[in-house]
């Protein structure tokens, strides 16, 4: 189905699992953001951790933000707490409710809130930040697919598909896209991370699931390559906006990620760092000026620097399986179109 894929090194392997527990600090900060006035960036699964502190930052820099959420009331929530903590600002937080990937109806009127706030200002910043690492493998989607892949990876392609007309304009300098990946990347399948006879696992029976880590490993896996298939297929558009679309491993951090995983979920805050730290990183990716058109599917890593991703899937790039995966996505949402 795909071309074979290279093996990868155990070395890296092994270095880039260690970088994620022991980054380098942070270079890339607030102070040096530029200002957002008259920006605007919508960020995903923003009610808390990572994205909650994300939209602060970018709310701080006067931008204009929409916080895309599953649950409107927590969204509505964490936009007083951000109020609070930056009570000057110039730009604006505005919460979308209902956008839950669990069930891929939802993604259209989300996107139609989305369009009518936006009116015909530029869009500017996409972060795809929303993410589950379940610490199960029997979660299923409201279409039976895999619950992690059908949030981390048909999701987030499905809001891109209704965004890139609203995104794909000639109206700012300032074009990013960010897929929020992660170092599970390594965890996944091994050919370029994929199961590709059924990513989804649909209708295959739980118990022949691999281990929910593996299942975690794959959508990460897959961030990776949308970031770098969507700048392909959109070449012409990209080119002309100049848009630059990466993917970011924000840090191994505590947040509500790990809210299910029992005694992890308990230790884990008192030995990493917190989700401000993945907001740097993600920011790293949104509006760092290293990162150029040139660097389509740069895997950004924690606190804001650039690695290499696995060996198969840097291949995935030049053999085209990156389009490949994005292909099969896209056959499977465009139900939901
Ligand atoms: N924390 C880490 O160590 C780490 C490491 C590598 C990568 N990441 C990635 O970073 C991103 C942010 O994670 P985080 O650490 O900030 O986790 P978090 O605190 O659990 O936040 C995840 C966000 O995603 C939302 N979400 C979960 N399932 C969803 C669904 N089905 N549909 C829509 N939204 C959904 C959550 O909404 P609810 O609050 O309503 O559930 C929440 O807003 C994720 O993509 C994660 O994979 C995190």
């Amino acid at each position: 189905m795909t071309e074979p894929a290279p093996s990868f090194s155990k070395i890296n392997w092994l270095y880039e699992m260690y970088y994620g527990f022991r980054p380098n600090q942070p270079k890339f900060l607030p102070k040096d953001y530029p200002d957002l006035t008259g920006k605007t960036a919508i960020v995903t699964g923003s009610n808390t951790g990572i994205g909650a502190f994300v939209v602060e930052l970018l709310y701080e820099k006067n931008c204009n933000v929409i916080s895309v959420v599953r649950n409107e009331k927590k969204g509505l929530a964490a936009k007083e707490k951000a109020l609070k903590k930056v009570p000057k600002s110039d730009g604006s937080i505005m919460v979308v409710g209902g956008c839950d990937f669990l069930d891929l109806n939802n993604v259209k009127p989300a996107a139609q809130k989305i369009k009518d706030i936006l009116q015909s200002r530029p869009l500017n910043i996409i972060i795809h930040n929303a993410g589950l690492m379940s610490p199960v493998n029997i979660g299923t989607s409201a279409q039976g697919y895999e619950a992690m892949f059908s949030t981390n990876v048909m999701g987030p392609q499905l809001l891109q598909h209704f965004l890139d007309p609203l995104f794909l304009k000639k109206d700012d300098p300032l074009k990013r896209i960010v897929w929020v990946s992660s170092c599970g990347h390594l965890l996944g399948f091994k050919e370029y991370g994929i199961n590709w006879e059924n990513p989804t696992f649909k209708d295959v029976p739980i118990s022949e699931r691999p281990r929910n880590m593996t299942l975690y490993g794959q959508t990460k896996a897959a961030n990776l390559l949308q970031s770098h298939a969507w700048a392909i297929k959109n070449k012409k558009a990209v080119d002309e906006v100049g848009a630059v679309s990466v993917a970011v491993f924000p840090g191994n951090l505590s947040t509500d990620l790990t809210r299910d995983w029992k005694l992890l979920g308990w230790v884990l805050p008192y030995i990493l760092a917190g989700g401000l730290y993945g907001a740097y990183s993600e920011l790293y990716g949104a509006l760092s000026p290293d990162l150029t058109v040139k660097d389509q599917g740069a895997y950004v890593v924690p606190y804001g620097e650039v690695h290499k991703p696995r060996e198969d899937i840097q291949a995935a790039f030049v053999n085209g399986s990156d389009v490949k995966l994005y292909n099969i996505v896209e056959d499977l949402i465009s139900k939901y179109f």
